[in-house]
């Protein structure tokens, strides 16, 4: 069992085993690795500006470091074989690593730096990546959902509120709601980014580094946009890591609702849409079955993210001012959301690019339900009838209509009339498919005209 010397209980000589293991972070913090390396590089110059190491001494330890940082890169299985051997976390691991190639200069690189500080700059550093990966993964979405609107521009399919069939839309316009929505989910984390990227880093255990070290500079070399103001704040809180994680929740409820759609859309009773044999499987009973596993494992990966942001928000809510080690707990929830979310949004990617549509289903199941019968009454509004009035005049036609097994489209003027004398021809045209749509041209309305340019501006904007 590998800790740092005076990291172990000063009063007795030797941790119980069962505690250690129990203590120990390394199994999950051994994903810090890299940034704990790439922090201590920093922390190293710092020290070396602060005359702790000499130019000679900083190169030594520079080197041991960079090699550490060669070997992670290039032979991850070497870091997998370390898990085993009983280190304590992985600043205890680079720490000693460094010691066994460099010697008693290695034991100098924690002058003045707490794992306090040290973990809280880790974790600051890899979520930043993480978030840029993140983000790069949501745009490869968004780009997935505009290639497929941008190919079936004309597609018309129903909308629906509660579950019921309410006014039709273009499939194009119900895809780029989706991209609306991922869109917001990378402006949240851009701001969150904001502050992740300030560096706690010369914070100490909790007052405050005693070397005076320059930490305008270790900001600068780490790539941080700025440095914490507070020495308490910056070693013990987890905002940070608490705002990715809603961020994620959001993202992932936006996700499991697409996921939700396309499920219902896939099923025999919609066949709007058809999802590709490359995400979907079959059923070890039932020969005829292709299941949505893809969507539905989306879906059901949402809880455990908002799970994760639970977990933190309860870890931290009754802690004492100042680091407690509770906050080791803040580690595997944050992976576990990064990774869900990284991984959800590659296979949502994946279903959205090799989805293939039915439109003649959606067209079929777009002219029924009488989702034009607001347009009816509009189009006696036009007639001079009051909207409360007209309203009236519709609903006993529909009724009417439905009685007869008709649709508004079908029903002949004669029928109109009863109902409404001066009833025209023109009255079709009012309740024509291609009307009903063209007249929903408000802004951000799904009238063709303005999808199109929604799907102009969405590919602008998606470039840039
Ligand atoms: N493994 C610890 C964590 O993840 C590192 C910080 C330990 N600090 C301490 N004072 N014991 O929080």
């Amino acid at each position: 069992m590998k800790s740092l010397g005076g990291t172990s209980n000063p009063a007795s000589d030797r941790q119980d085993d069962f505690f250690f293991h129990f203590n120990a972070s390394f199994r999950f913090d051994v994903r810090l690795a890299e940034v704990d390396v790439i922090g201590s590089m920093a922390y190293a110059r710092g020290l070396a500006r602060c005359r702790i190491f000499n130019e000679t001494e900083l190169t030594t330890v520079l080197v041991g470091l960079d090699n550490i940082l060669q070997k992670l890169r290039q032979d991850p299985a070497w870091l997998k074989s370390q898990l085993a051997l009983g280190y304590e976390d992985v600043h205890a691991w680079v720490e000693i690593e460094l010691t066994k190639s460099v010697g008693d200069l290695g034991k100098r690189l924690h002058t003045g730096r707490s794992r306090n500080d040290q973990v809280a700059t880790d974790l600051r550093l890899y979520l930043r990546d993480a978030i840029d990966r993140t983000q790069q993964a949501i745009a490869s979405l968004q780009d997935a959902l505009l290639k497929k609107a941008e190919a079936h521009p004309q597609v018309v399919m129903p909308g629906y509120t509660h579950m019921q069939k309410a006014q039709p839309i273009l499939f194009a316009h119900y895809l780029l709601s989706y991209y609306e929505m991922l869109k917001r989910d990378i402006q949240r984390l851009k701001d969150c980014r904001k502050r992740v990227n300030i560096m706690p880093l010369g914070s100490g255990a909790l007052a405050g580094n005693s070397l005076s070290i320059d930490r305008e500079a270790l900001a600068r070399d780490l790539g941080f946009d700025g440095i914490t103001a507070n020495s308490l704040d910056a070693t013990s809180d987890r905002d940070f890591a608490m705002e990715y994680l809603s961020v994620a929740s959001i993202s992932m409820m936006h996700l499991s609702r697409l996921a939700e759609d396309l499920i219902l859309y896939c099923s025999d009773e919609f066949r709007f849409v058809r999802m590709g044999d490359q995400v979907s499987t079959g059923s070890s009973l039932m020969p005829q079955k292709k299941n949505p596993d893809a969507l539905e494992l989306i879906r059901g990966k949402t809880g455990r993210t908002y799970g994760n942001l639970m977990t933190l928000l309860t870890v931290m809510k009754g802690l004492p001012s100042c680091y407690n080690k509770d906050m080791q707990e803040d580690k595997e929830a944050l992976f576990d959301s990064i990774d869900t979310w990284g991984l959800s949004l590659k296979v949502m990617k994946l279903v959205i690019d090799t989805l293939t549509l039915h439109p003649e289903a959606m067209l079929r199941e777009a002219h029924k339900g009488y989702m034009n019968a607001t347009d009816l009454a509009d189009y006696y509004v036009g007639k001079g009838l009051p909207f409360r009035e007209s309203h009236q005049v519709v609903s006993a036609i529909v009724k009417h209509a439905m009685e007869k097994g008709l649709s508004l489209n079908e029903l002949p003027l004669d029928d109109y009339c009863r109902f409404y004398e001066g009833t025209d021809d023109d009255v079709y045209r009012a309740v024509s498919l291609e009307s009903v749509l063209s007249k929903k041209a408000s802004l951000g309305g799904t009238a063709p005209e303005r999808v199109k340019e929604a799907l102009r501006v969405a590919r602008q904007d998606i470039r840039n």
